[in-house]
């Protein structure tokens, strides 16, 4: 036996190639995916004071920067809808006169297969009172209601060309619902990423000052998961995958790199992660007050969701990703 050590793991750290060669993990460009917010109106590029570098698009606004998104490599696109009027029932989220429904038609008109579309699906920013659901006289979020509600939207998503279903709402047996509806409507091809396991978290704030979705009162407790339990995460996981979800989906990201794990050794569909507004608006304000290299973070962060074992990432960094050719 020779000497102290033996084992010496700095060997495969001398060079960038040997670095490279050694690395267990890559993220891959082609599996993020890039949030969009529609809104009313045109020529509108609205900035997000929450969300520095993001922006709201009245759709024909909208349709350019997909256009752009597309030269510079990004094909998945997920889309949320901030219609102006809102109601107690939701009006708004479907129906061929619906802010969505013309913003996913105008784009699979003019981009084709070219790109991937993705409505997120819940009621929270068409109802007037923005929660996720539709509430009894007693407010309540009424469970069984909502999804019938959520299973009419997804169908108008998919006939406007949607190419996933993302509902993100946590109302129990919504993916069944969604996959009978859109079965009936004859669009058995059209597949869910389901928001499985959502927790009841303070990362979605930029997102809310984003969407106008906060609730008016009240808080997502009773539907999202409490962000003490791992376990429960695999009851979620497991239920979607028995109701027919295609995809499942860890959200937020950084902060449950343990729930995702979990759900990498337990489950076998593609599985997905949310790195959230809130996780975003952190690393770019740092960045901002010059505390944190941007593209330093946003690739260590990236690379860490990947190693948990998420394939496909939905993360705001998607955009300066691809347009800066930060890797
Ligand atoms: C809609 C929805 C939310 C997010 C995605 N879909 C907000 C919420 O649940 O309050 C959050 C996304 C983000 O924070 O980036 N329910």
């Amino acid at each position: 036996m020779s000497g102290f050590p033996i084992v010496r793991p700095r060997r495969l750290r001398m060079t960038p190639a040997l670095r490279s060669l050694a690395a267990e993990t890559a993220i891959k460009k082609e599996k993020l995916i890039q949030p969009y917010f529609a809104v009313e109106g045109s020529k509108q590029v609205q900035e997000i004071s929450t969300l520095p570098g993001i922006y709201r698009y009245s759709v024909d606004e909208l349709v350019k920067q997909v256009e752009k998104d597309l030269k510079s490599g990004i094909k998945n696109h997920i889309l949320f809808g901030l219609p102006e009027a809102k109601d107690e029932r939701a009006s708004g989220v479907s129906g061929k006169k619906s802010l969505i429904f013309r913003a996913l038609s105008t784009l699979k008109k003019q981009f084709g297969d070219e790109v991937v579309l993705i409505p997120d699906l819940c009621l929270c920013a068409y109802t007037s009172h923005g929660h996720c659901g539709l509430l009894s006289s007693g407010g309540e979020i009424l469970n069984d209601e909502t999804n019938a509600v959520l299973a009419r939207a997804a169908v108008s998503y998919a006939e406007a060309g949607a190419d996933i279903i993302a509902p993100s709402d946590m109302m129990d047996g919504r993916v069944l619902a969604i996959r009978n509806a859109l079965d009936a409507a004859g669009k058995k091809n059209t597949p869910i990423m389901s928001y499985s396991v959502k927790y009841a978290s303070a990362f979605y704030g930029p997102f809310r000052e984003a969407a106008h979705s906060a609730p008016a009162s009240g808080d997502r407790k009773s539907h999202q998961m409490d962000i003490r339990n791992a376990r429960e995460a695999v009851l979620e996981a497991y239920q979607d995958a028995a109701e027919g979800a295609d995809i499942l989906m860890v959200k937020p990201a950084m902060p449950y790199l343990d729930v995702i794990a979990e759900l990498k050794k337990q489950m076998v569909l593609p599985l997905a992660a949310y790195q959230v507004s809130g996780e975003y608006a952190a690393l770019a304000f740092a960045a901002r007050a010059g505390a944190a290299d941007l593209r330093a973070v946003a690739l260590e962060s990236l690379t860490a969701i990947t190693r948990a074992g998420a394939e496909i990432i939905l993360s705001y960094f998607t955009r300066q990703l691809h347009a800066e050719k930060w890797m």
